[in-house]
């Protein structure tokens, strides 16, 4: 039996297409052999787009995006595009994306996997066995707040300026979804803001203590500053089970729980909308790593977080926990066997391409289903 599961791919810029190319073997194996039925289509998105089109996102891919039941997405800029007006920058195509699709909820897990509990660059007892889920505020705050711009004083001197603003369903959407996975994980969530300083940190605050008391007083509800946070997060990460902020704090903060994992190169993440009519949530899953201009086209990057993000896609939108599963376990597997990219790799052992890890996939993948 054949169903269709429409799924837009937008590889993007840098080492986006590399590391979807991988994707692409893993699904096209899946098809094959595990009845995935993914039914694929590809477009632009990014500098790749405005090359192309003279837009980082044209009207039409962001229709076939609807469209979709999820998009895989690679990365997207570089110093390529360092002239382009602001508003068609490769970055303004990945924000629209996420805003039209109202995706609110960014799930960035860092997890250490056994294999890499050495890669980090803190010690080996601080980060092994680390589990921890960064909820992002997605589309709203800083990122989109208006007014935004630039402007001349009266003395003739310039000023620069952002707007940070949360509505209460904002936060309340964002902060549910936290609770939610809090209560399939360890029950704890720590919320993030700087209510010591900022007004829409306070009412954040304001918001979530509410909510929690009103329907999710089950689970553990801790407050924190931001500034605070970051430095939990590299003196015991483990005390943490889920973080939600917002959009600007995730962002930082979700860089840096990467890197206690050993690498951005291995770090997934799932965007989410509001569940539709038939239930399902629009969703894009996309690698927490940027284009890596430096290194595109080499055959250097790791696929692991591209390819992660493949799992969560079983997961989150199609419910498909063992295949996802599956794929997780393949990519540890790889990792144990010793094989790994530059970003990760061990001493006194030289690093693979990208599509030798690719490789291993695939034949970890016929080990595990044969
Ligand atoms: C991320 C990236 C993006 C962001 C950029 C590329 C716009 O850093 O997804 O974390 O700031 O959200
Ligand atoms: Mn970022």
């Amino acid at each position: 039996m054949t169903t269709n599961r429409k799924v837009l791919m937008l590889p993007g810029d840098g080492i986006g297409p590399e590391v979807m190319h991988e994707v692409s073997r893993v699904i096209k194996w899946m098809n094959d052999n595990c009845g995935t039925a993914f039914d694929i289509q590809e477009g632009l998105c990014g500098g790749a787009a405005y090359d192309a089109h003279g837009t980082s996102l044209t009207n039409e891919t962001l229709t076939e995006a609807m469209a979709s039941d999820a998009i895989l997405f690679g990365s997207v800029g570089g110093p390529k595009w360092d002239n382009v007006p602001r508003e068609e920058r490769p970055e303004a195509g990945l924000l629209r994306l996420r805003k039209e699709m109202d995706l609110f909820a960014n799930l960035r897990p860092a997890t250490v996997l056994d294999a890499l509990a050495d890669a980090s660059t803190l010690k080996k007892e601080v980060v092994s066995g680390l589990d921890i889920m960064i909820v992002r505020e997605l589309t709203a705050g800083v990122y989109f707040g208006e007014p935004r711009g630039t402007d001349t004083l009266p003395d003739g001197t310039r000023r620069g300026f952002d707007t940070e603003v949360y509505t209460q369903t904002e936060i309340e959407r964002v902060a549910r979804v936290s609770f939610e996975l809090a209560r399939k994980r360890s029950n704890k969530v720590h919320s993030v803001e700087k209510a010591n300083v900022m007004e829409s940190g306070v009412f954040w605050r304001e918001v979530i203590t509410a909510l929690h008391a009103a329907e999710y007083s089950d689970v553990d509800l801790l407050h924190m500053y931001a500034d605070n946070c970051a430095m939990q997060l590299v003196r015991n990460p483990k005390q943490f089970d889920v973080i939600v902020t917002n959009n600007l704090f995730g962002d930082v903060l979700s860089d840096c729980a990467a890197m206690l994992t050993g690498s951005l190169g291995m770090l997934p993440s799932a965007s989410l909308g509001a569940p539709g009519p038939n239930g399902q949530r629009k969703a894009l899953y996309e690698p927490v790593h940027g284009s890596a201009p430096d290194i595109a086209g080499q055959r250097l990057a790791n696929p692991s977080a591209m390819v992660l993000s493949y799992a969560m896609m079983l997961r989150y939108s199609f419910d498909m926990c063992e295949e996802a599963e599956l794929v997780e376990q393949a990519v540890q597997n790889v990792l144990a066997s010793g094989l790994r990219t530059a970003d990760i790799k061990q001493e006194r052992t030289a690093p693979v391409s990208t599509d030798v890890i690719g490789d291993a996939l695939l034949s970890e993948l016929s080990k595990l289903t044969g």
